[in-house]
């Protein structure tokens, strides 16, 4: 069964809902918990933990907001628009766990938790230009509702907050931003070009999501266990837990792509397939030899009409491509977990756990 991102629910954390009475209520801290274990898959058990994040990503959404004023109004505007649009707050969210591996989530934790988000929202500004993607985090995207210019304009603005945070932090931290963002940008450039001619584009697919993904996602990790304190071999442990579980969550991200529909994703489906990006389904639907020469005949050019898209996430819906790829977004996520195991026996490890074990059952 897939279990899809539920924007409706995961929004309540930067988001005001409306009581009966039309008033806008601000969601409290049980609820954002609840958010994230639709979103996620966090399970928290500790009453302390779930206080101690709660609180983490109370602080983050603030300096977020704070980070993105500016003088002029439209620039503030078009930033605002993702980050009120809701979103899973991942990233800040795993920077707060991995300090729990040291002594919490300090002022330096907080800053480095709203960096990362504030590069991924970058990011993700820029991947919509690239994609051409009309819908992100339920709302339409920031290329649609403006233009090009503006979409890529916000996402520097947001890179330049996001630098200003971390020189904050030292030296070392200016220098693993950079670096990621280096390698980010080096994963969307090498998806964008292709494979070169003899390269193994499934080895090739799995390296760009580890630069593309897997990169912020560990260096969210770094940062939480490296700003917080914990003992190094910790903040190595929790780092190749990020780069593992972000690539898991790339495979399972291009799974739903192909398995949900838009309204459920809160972006636009089959953007892959319109892109011409071949995702892991469909490398090893394209590799199997059993698979329906229909389909193989589908994927072999470039997809654009609306029926040929259906017929072609249809095919792919029960392909063995699918179920290679479901199979190795396990075995990402068993090598994930296998990283926790150095780590202290707590709460903090157990929620980790969760997010490795939800990260297959969503897309099963
Ligand atoms: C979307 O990331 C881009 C990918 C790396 C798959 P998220 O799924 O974390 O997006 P938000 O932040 O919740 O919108
Ligand atoms: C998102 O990539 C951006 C980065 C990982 C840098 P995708 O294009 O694969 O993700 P969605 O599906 O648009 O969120
Ligand atoms: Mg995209
Ligand atoms: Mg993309």
């Amino acid at each position: 069964m897939i279990i899809p991102v539920n924007h409706a629910s995961s929004h309540t954390l930067n988001k005001k809902s409306r009581s009966e009475e039309g008033e806008a209520t601000v969601s409290g801290p049980e609820d954002a918990i609840e958010d994230l274990r639709v979103s996620v898959g966090l399970r928290i058990d500790d009453e302390h933990l779930s206080r101690a994040l709660m609180n983490g990503l109370r602080d983050v959404e603030k300096l977020l907001h704070e980070s993105v004023r500016s003088e002029v109004s439209a620039v503030e505007e078009a930033a605002l628009h993702l980050v009120d649009a809701g979103g899973k707050r991942f990233r800040p969210l795993f920077t707060l766990m991995a300090a729990q591996f040291g002594n919490g989530a300090s002022a330096e934790v907080i800053t480095a938790a709203t960096a990362v988000e504030l590069v991924h929202l970058a990011t993700l500004y820029h991947d919509d230009v690239m994609d051409e993607a009309t819908m992100r985090r339920g709302a339409e995207s920031a290329n649609t509702r403006w233009n090009n210019t503006v979409a890529i304009l916000t996402g520097d603005f947001l890179f330049a907050q996001a630098s200003r945070l971390v020189a904050d932090l030292g030296t070392d931290a200016a220098r693993i931003i950079a670096e990621t963002f280096g390698e980010l940008v080096t994963g969307q450039m090498r998806e964008t070009i292709g494979p070169a001619r003899g390269e193994d584009p499934i080895a090739r697919y799995l390296s760009v999501i580890a630069q593309k993904t897997g990169s912020l996602i560990a260096t969210s990790g770094w940062f939480g266990a490296m700003l917080s304190g914990a003992p190094p071999e910790q903040i190595q442990a929790l780092r190749r837990f990020g780069s593992l579980i972000g690539a898991a969550f790339q495979i399972s991200d291009d799974i739903l792509d192909i398995a949900s529909s838009s309204v459920e994703l809160g972006k636009s489906q089959g953007t892959d397939l319109r892109e011409g990006v071949r995702t892991l389904p469909v490398l090893y639907a394209l590799a199997d030899p059993g698979t329906d020469a229909r389909l193989v005949e589908l994927l072999s050019s470039p997809l654009s009409e609306d029926a040929l898209i259906t017929e072609t996430l249809g095919l792919l819906r029960g392909s063995a491509g699918l179920t290679q790829a479901q199979a190795t977004l396990s075995d990402y996520s068993h090598r994930a977990m296998n990283e926790l195991t150095t780590l202290p026996v707590s709460p903090a490890r157990t929620a980790c756990e969760s997010i490795a074990e939800y990260l297959i059952a969503r897309t099963h």
